[in-house]
């Protein structure tokens, strides 16, 4: 399963728009703005791919503090529980460390914490809401 950076604004960007309005939006009864994406220029956009089809994706954002936020995480909803997340995970994490973060932040989804702790995050702090469902803030050194 191929892992790699995604261009802004290509076609594969735009497999990874629809996989997570599909997964992460929709659901939820929200969509993206033009205004929010276009902040996404200056992240580094990951996806694992079957052949040429999207089928996983993540984001990571820097941060002002030294590390890097985790976001938008998602894999498609038939091919989960096969270690797609994880070597997505693994896969940031690494670019993260070459470019000298120091850590790894996230808002997790309440659901998704444990997958999470099995990459070896942490939570901090309390439960809060964000998009309308609970969410931690979990954390990883990565140097
Ligand atoms: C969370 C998500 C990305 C995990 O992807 P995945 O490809 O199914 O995860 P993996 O198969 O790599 O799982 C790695 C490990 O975590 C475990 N795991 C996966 N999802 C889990 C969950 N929701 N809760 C607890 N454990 C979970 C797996 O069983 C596996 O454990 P193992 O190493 O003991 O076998 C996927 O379920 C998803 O897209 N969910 C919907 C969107 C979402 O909630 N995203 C997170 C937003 S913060």
């Amino acid at each position: 399963m191929p892992l790699k950076i995604i261009e802004y604004d290509s076609p594969e960007y735009g497999q990874m728009i629809r996989l997570r309005n599909e997964i992460l939006r929709k659901p939820l009864g929200l969509h993206f703005n033009p205004e929010e994406l276009s902040r996404e220029k200056e992240d580094i956009l990951i996806g694992a791919f079957e052949e040429e089809r999207l089928i996983g994706c993540c984001l990571l954002t820097a941060q002002d503090d030294g590390t890097c936020r985790l976001r938008q995480m998602a894999v498609n909803a038939t091919l989960r529980q096969k270690g797609i997340g994880a070597s997505l995970m693994n896969f940031a994490e690494n670019i993260a460390r070459d470019k000298g973060y120091g850590g790894l932040v996230m808002h997790a989804r309440k659901v998704a914490v444990g997958f999470y702790k099995k990459c070896g995050y942490h939570i901090t702090g309390d439960e809060f809401y964000e998009v309308g469902i609970p969410h931690y803030k979990m954390v990883k050194r990565l140097i």
